[in-house]
């Protein structure tokens, strides 16, 4: 067998069909309809040549192949799993005919690979807060400590804020990160006029982390972006099953570059969780779309309730501000994480979180259970209060995301809660 498992799809198959079909070959597994897990370190070679060429590549000193020449020689390099996967997320992302995709076992290490393979000591990475705690963690103590690069927070809701920042950083700049809708406050960052301030400023790149919006709702390659990444544990994965995560780049050099950081740092996800994933993907739409759904139903209930003094959902923004149009400009719709404050605080809160019977009280998002959290003391505790003032969420906020459970019996259990306040 010479060939990987990979199927070309027809010229005529729109994104739906080839996400559906491509990246695995049944004749290649005896018929079978799903693949096989390939729990397997290691990989027979039909020659000694091709073997060298598949190492070089891993160590990106030769150009990568076209996906269905690719070979997989050791899981930490590769697996064919994490291939099939690959290829068939991309189907996903708009605008990525060229791109690559590289699997992670986490959100997290897809973001830190990326930053390790692209800044060097004395570089100047540019991230627009707020972002999810763990990457803000990462960013304002972990890299710069460890790294040498200087990390610099900046609103990035705020064009002519981000303008100054690039320029007088303008030869240092190397990643512009941004998260839109943002981690909790569902800021939206107007990703065209980021990536153009980026690019004509700075050599720099931008980064998107589209995990809130998933592939489905939102195209930051649309808009500019270099990298797209996720925390593939929300909605790509779907069931609160796994953790990983994705880094897709339009560059395919730069792609490989950051997979050889990955090979020789050793992060590896399993086959597995990959096998998961790609189960996962069958139904990403439909999840998202549901969920999405239920969350208009239970933003609206919230809006109009007396316990609750603000709600923030992409679709109740003020038509007139510019958030709105942001917002319309960019995305398919809201998604379905909403934040809100209870009336009260801390107390309040937490009341509310104690009394849910659907919600479940667990960080995460984008899985089949609804979830429920505070993020000013859970998600983001290590985020200072005065950021998290500045982020516009107080000690009161809870953040939802929205699953597919029935959306009257999530609206009532709301009810009920906050009726204990
Ligand atoms: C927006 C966002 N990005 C990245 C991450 C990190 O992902 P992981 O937990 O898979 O490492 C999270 C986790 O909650 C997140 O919400």
């Amino acid at each position: 067998m010479s060939k990987s498992y990979w199927k070309t799809p027809p010229r005529w198959w729109n994104w739906r069909t080839k996400a559906a079909h491509t990246g695995y070959d049944p004749f290649l597994s005896m018929g079978a309809v799903r693949p096989p897990i390939f729990a397997c370190s290691t990989f027979a070679t039909e020659n000694a040549d091709k073997l060298e060429h598949m190492f070089k590549r891993a160590y990106g000193l030769e150009s990568p192949l076209a996906p269905d020449e690719e070979w997989p020689i050791y899981t930490r390099v590769s697996n064919p799993n994490f291939l099939m996967l690959d290829d068939r997320l991309q189907f996903f992302e708009r605008g990525s005919e060229n791109a690559r995709t590289v699997y992670f076992p986490s959100g997290l290490s897809a973001i830190f690979t990326t930053v390790l393979s692209e800044c060097n000591a004395g570089d100047v990475l540019v991230f627009g807060y707020p972002v999810y705690g763990g990457t803000d963690h990462m960013f304002r103590h972990l890299i710069p400590a460890k790294l040498g690069v200087n990390v610099i927070p900046v609103n990035a809701t705020r064009v002519d804020e981000v303008e100054k920042v690039l320029k007088e950083n303008a030869g240092k700049v190397k990643i512009v990160f941004i998260e839109t809708p943002a981690n909790p406050n569902l800021a939206m960052v107007d990703m065209e006029a980021v990536a153009d301030l980026t690019h004509r400023l700075t050599q720099g790149i931008m980064v998107v982390d589209n995990t809130f919006m998933s592939p489905i709702l939102q195209h930051p390659f649309e808009h500019g972006a270099d990298i797209i990444v996720y925390s593939g544990t929300k909605s790509i994965g779907g069931h609160s099953d796994l953790i990983s995560g994705f880094v897709i780049d339009r560059n395919v050099e730069r792609a490989a570059r950051i997979n050889s950081f990955r090979v020789i740092t050793g992060p590896t996800p399993s086959a597995f969780d990959a096998w998961l994933l790609f189960r996962s993907l069958d139904t990403l739409e439909l999840r998202v779309m549901k969920a999405q759904e239920n969350a208009k139903k239970v933003a609206t209930f919230l809006s109009k309730h007396p316990k609750v003094k603000r709600v923030v959902f992409p679709e109740l923004l003020d038509k007139k501000s510019e958030q709105w149009k942001i917002y319309k400009k960019q995305c398919d719709g809201p998604g379905s994480m909403i934040t809100f404050d209870p009336v009260g605080g801390k107390t309040e809160s937490y009341t509310v979180l104690d009394n849910l019977k659907v919600f479940t009280l667990a960080v995460s998002l984008g899985g089949v259970e609804s979830l429920a959290e505070n993020p000013w003391y859970h998600t983001h505790s290590d985020v200072t209060d005065e950021d998290k003032l500045k982020s516009g969420f107080s000690p009161e906020t809870i953040r939802l995301s929205v699953g597919l459970e029935d959306a009257d019996n999530l609206c009532a259990d709301l009810d009920e809660a906050l009726k204990r306040i």
